[in-house]
């Protein structure tokens, strides 16, 4: 497995719509083999694949705690069929935003469906964590970082930051 380089915002390769793939093969398995290596090691709870630069519709999740064994969820064409009226907020963060955390509204309870690493087509449903992370995931997949949710000021606030961040890593 490897560890593949995640890409900070801001880039505009973040931006960039991805492409459903075409079915779960021996690449793309591998592809979420080494999204799953990446986002431990950060460590984070979730990767779309646009955040390492690839625009293919694939995504990877696991909400599990540090101290339980991990719950991988590895996901090809993730769609959401339905979502619940009541809204739950949370506090989000993401890899390609480091350091930067707000709270995001979003429905509480999802229905979606998907193909997982063996090339099976799954449904399932999701609420609460697992729900707004998946979304934000899916959010990736259309170019939408979780700063697109605020105001436009507060957005401008974490870009900025971000762009300061970014130069400092550049000098040092
Ligand atoms: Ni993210």
């Amino acid at each position: 497995m490897t560890v593949l380089p995640i890409i900070i915002a801001p880039d505009p390769m973040l931006r960039k719509k991805a492409t459903p793939v075409r079915t779960v093969d021996s690449e793309i398995s591998q592809l979420m083999k080494d999204m799953l290596e990446t986002m431990y090691r950060a460590p984070g709870i979730g990767l779309a694949a646009t955040q390492v630069g690839v625009l293919k519709r694939v995504v990877v999740v696991d909400i599990s705690k540090k101290e339980q064994l991990n719950e991988p969820i590895c996901m090809a064409n993730p769609e959401i069929v339905w979502s619940s009226k009541e809204e739950v907020t949370c506090e989000e963060g993401c890899l390609s935003l480091p350091e930067q955390y707000s709270e995001i509204t979003r429905p509480d309870r999802i229905k979606l469906r998907y193909i997982n690493e063996n090339n099976e087509k799954v449904d399932r449903e999701a609420s609460g964590l697992l729900a707004t992370c998946i979304q934000h995931e899916l959010d990736h997949l259309q170019g939408i970082l979780f700063i697109d949710h605020l105001s436009s000021l507060k957005r401008n606030i974490i870009l900025r930051r971000l762009k300061k961040l970014k130069k400092l890593n550049a000098k040092s």
